[in-house]
């Protein structure tokens, strides 16, 4: 008798705590209204494309463990989608958001529905447009905390603060990108940078849309820094103040110090800062980490970290002392790109697979597409060229009248192939003088499958046709190991053995060193249609991309969801 009623106590508290569990999941109901707005930076106004009439869009908020239904009501004149950079849609490509590889886009007056769960995932993340170039102006942060009662890695300050990074263009986004694409040429650079969507004190019309940023002395604030640049790799810094590096890409890090962060368009860092500074005013400034040989936006983007006991200046020429600037590294200044990139380190044992099923190795880079008319005003890259951009010679182009994950779910045949070359179809001298006949790339619909639950490594390796760079590679629906990189070829006879399997960094998106290579790792435990693409919005339009196809497994759980009955139609 008492056994049995200590049980029953026992088990009514257990169910107690497993309700207040399942309490604690959020549900959250969200429309995005796409919409035109007038939007006024560098002294012009520009009816840009909003969600919500907002630039940047709203800031998501939420929990591990919770879900999110976010309407989308198209009211522009473009077509679009929505990507929630970073989440995982685990067997839900469905809610992804890339155009034409997960979905066909939202027609205008149409809307859809994305429907996902947060499932193991906490930290900085983001969303933005798939579409083209709107996610210029249609982009947001998407931050989720750990779920109630669940702690951090380190002491987590009081305040947040959100640093979205940003480009702007004098111009339509979209116009920028359709003269690109019709003239084969580079499409033109941006502006301005923007922080929180205001380029600051150093452009033209813009020093009263300064963000100021109010500190208490001897405070500390998490820094959510998101770079939603759409071409260009920044370094960031603060003036006179330290960061501790302690989160990318919803990972945690080892927490280390440093005066200036390298973020490449899709990443995420968080930094914490402490006001242990003199009262005063200190600026907050990004601009151009350009490791390309190529013309690139430099100019600088800042705010004002502001002490609430920062001192005024009295008597004639009243008001705020003139802001600290901080020591930025040279435009080029590779050495402390790769210097930050190298000290991150998983904040625990990370569980890489130790074994590899799938050894990938994919060349990433530009090329040009010879003309038979180099004068034609439709050849107006070098040389009478046009730009293009390859993944092992394979120029990706996406379909137009059906998504690959639609196509694939269907059986419908015609839309893309399956037969995506796992190795570069020629072996040269990657990143030597590369012989003008490798420059051509071939343009196609290409996936590679991999099996469920493989383990896979891809040897990034860029090559130096065009020019070397930098390129940020991001992989859809995956969060993956950073186990190694270096400079110049990758030789798998020796360089494996330097291989981190310990603590790498686990990351969505990371950059080949510029004339280098990054290798990755991660097992294939998310079925359907994943993109991996250069998040370099332009060399994406030129091609630079693939689709892994994950075949479903054959257990419980393991297969892609049916589709939701609102995904649009083509
Ligand atoms: Cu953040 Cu495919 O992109």
């Amino acid at each position: 008798m008492e056994s049995l009623r200590r049980f029953s106590f026992v088990s009514f508290i257990a169910l107690l705590a497993y309700f207040a569990f399942l309490a604690s999941a959020e549900h959250h109901v969200q429309q995005f209204v796409i919409q035109p707005r007038p939007v006024k930076r560098l002294c012009r106004t520009h009816q840009s494309i909003t969600v919500n009439g907002q630039f940047p869009g709203p800031t998501l908020i939420v929990r591990n463990g919770d879900s999110l239904a976010i309407t989308v009501i198209n009211r522009a004149r473009y077509n679009i989608s929505i990507h929630w950079h970073g989440i995982r849609q685990l067997r839900n490509p469905w809610a992804d958001g890339p155009e034409y590889i997960t979905q066909c886009p939202i027609r205008p007056g149409q809307s859809y529905t994305y429907r996902f769960k947060i499932e193991d995932q906490e930290g900085t993340l983001w969303w933005h447009a798939h579409s083209r170039w709107l996610r210029a102006t249609v982009y947001g942060a998407l931050i989720i905390y750990p779920r109630l009662g669940s702690p951090y890695p380190f002491s987590m300050p009081k305040r947040d603060i959100p640093i979205l990074l940003g480009e702007w263009w004098d111009r339509n986004p979209m116009d920028v990108l359709r003269q690109a694409q019709f003239t084969g040429a580079a499409p033109n650079v941006s502006d301005a940078y923007t922080i929180n969507g205001q380029p600051g004190d150093l452009y033209r019309c813009s020093r009263a849309g300064t963000i100021r940023f109010p500190i208490f002395p001897g405070e500390t604030v998490q820094l959510r820094v998101i770079n939603a640049a759409m071409n260009q790799e920044l370094f960031f810094s603060v003036a006179n103040h330290q960061f501790t590096v302690v989160e990318t890409d919803s990972a945690y890090t080892k927490p280390f110090t440093t005066s200036v962060i390298m973020i490449g368009p899709g990443q995420t860092t968080n930094v914490l800062l402490t006001a242990n500074q003199r009262p005063g005013r200190y600026y907050m400034a990004a601009r151009a980490y350009n490791s390309a040989n190529a013309p690139f936006d430099n100019t600088t983007t800042t705010a004002i970290l502001q002490y609430v006991n920062a001192p005024t200046r009295r008597g004639r020429g009243r008001g705020q002392i003139a802001p600290v600037f901080p020591v930025l590294p040279g435009f080029n200044d590779t050495a402390t790109a790769t210097a930050f990139t190298n000290r991150l380190r998983y904040w625990k044992r990370a569980q890489v697979p130790q074994q590899v099923d799938e050894n990938l190795f994919f060349t990433v880079g530009l090329g040009l597409i010879n003309c038979s008319n180099p004068n034609s005003p439709r050849c107006q890259g070098p040389n009478g060229t046009r730009f293009a951009a390859s993944m092992n010679n394979m120029s990706f182009v996406l379909p137009r009248s059906n998504s690959v994950m639609q196509a694939y779910y269907q059986g419908t045949p015609g839309i893309f192939t399956t037969d995506f070359p796992p190795v570069p179809p020629v072996q040269f001298d990657y990143t030597g003088n590369v012989s003008r006949g490798l420059w051509q790339p071939i343009k196609g619909t290409k996936a590679y499958k991999l099996k469920y639950k493989a383990n896979v490594q891809i040897v990034l390796q860029d090559t130096s046709i065009v020019t070397p760079e930098n390129h940020p590679m991001h992989l859809h629906g995956y969060q993956f190991y950073v186990i190694g990189s270096g400079f110049g070829n990758f030789n798998p006879r020796t360089d494996p053995a330097r291989f981190n399997l310990f603590d790498p960094p686990e990351r969505n998106t990371i950059g080949t060193p510029p004339g280098g290579w990054v290798a990755i790792r991660f097992v294939a435990d998310n079925p359907g249609a994943w993109f991996m693409h250069c998040h370099i919005d332009s060399h994406l339009g030129w091609g630079l991309a693939m689709v892994f196809l994950v075949e479903n497994g054959r257990g419980r759980l393991q297969s892609v969801q049916a589709p939701p009955l609102d995904l649009p139609r083509c």
